[in-house]
């Protein structure tokens, strides 16, 4: 699969998973993309747990009330980063950014490879589940988990949500929206 069809086909999937486990070997495969992402002075900031531990991923599935893909995951891609990020470049940190890009790799990672995941951010920051994730995964306190990916074998057909046309969102040489 090239990289335009990886983009294509990649998709938020919340669904069942395929009672199958998920190799270590496409699991490091799919981390290693993370690492070979761009970051901000090329810090590497962003490090990474893979979770495939029969009873630690049972612990993270029971915790997501509504989301099937969390519930029924087969492995867990934690994304860390540090609680209080450091300056690196005048008074800005990219921590954010360097995570962002190691996701999406991993995200057209985990398509090409036949798997399927969603990038789970927003609900780690509300009702302390972050700080649970964090607890079970024995981070120290000047880490955070930043980003989750459930990944497993999808067991329906999903697609990407519909994108707004080119026009409404890209234009040339001057801003013309
Ligand atoms: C920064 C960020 C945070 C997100 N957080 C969540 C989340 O907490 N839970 C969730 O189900 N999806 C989350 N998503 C997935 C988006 O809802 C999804 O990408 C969007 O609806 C578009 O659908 P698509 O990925 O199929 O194109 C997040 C996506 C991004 C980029």
């Amino acid at each position: 699969m090239d990289v335009f069809e990886a983009i294509a086909r990649r998709h938020s999937y919340r669904g069942p998973f395929r009672d199958q486990p998920v190799p270590r070997e496409d699991l490091k495969r799919i981390v290693q993309a993370a690492l070979q992402a761009p970051s901000g002075k090329n810090a590497q900031t962003t490090s990474f747990i893979i979770v495939d531990n029969a009873e630690t991923v049972r612990q993270i599935s029971t915790m997501h009330p509504t989301n099937t893909a969390m519930q029924e995951a087969r492995a867990y891609i934690a994304c860390i980063v540090d609680t209080h990020p450091e300056p690196i470049y005048e008074k800005h940190s990219f921590q954010i950014e360097d995570c962002a890009a190691a996701v999406q790799n991993m995200l057209l990672a985990i398509t090409a490879l036949g798997y399927a995941t969603v990038w789970i951010d927003g609900w780690l920051r509300v009702k302390g589940h972050a700080r649970e994730i964090g607890r079970i995964l024995e981070l120290p306190d000047e880490k955070t988990v930043r980003v989750i990916l459930p990944v497993g074998i999808p067991a329906e057909d999903w697609e990407q949500k519909e994108k707004k046309p080119f026009e409404a969102r890209a234009c040339f040489n001057r801003y013309d929206l």
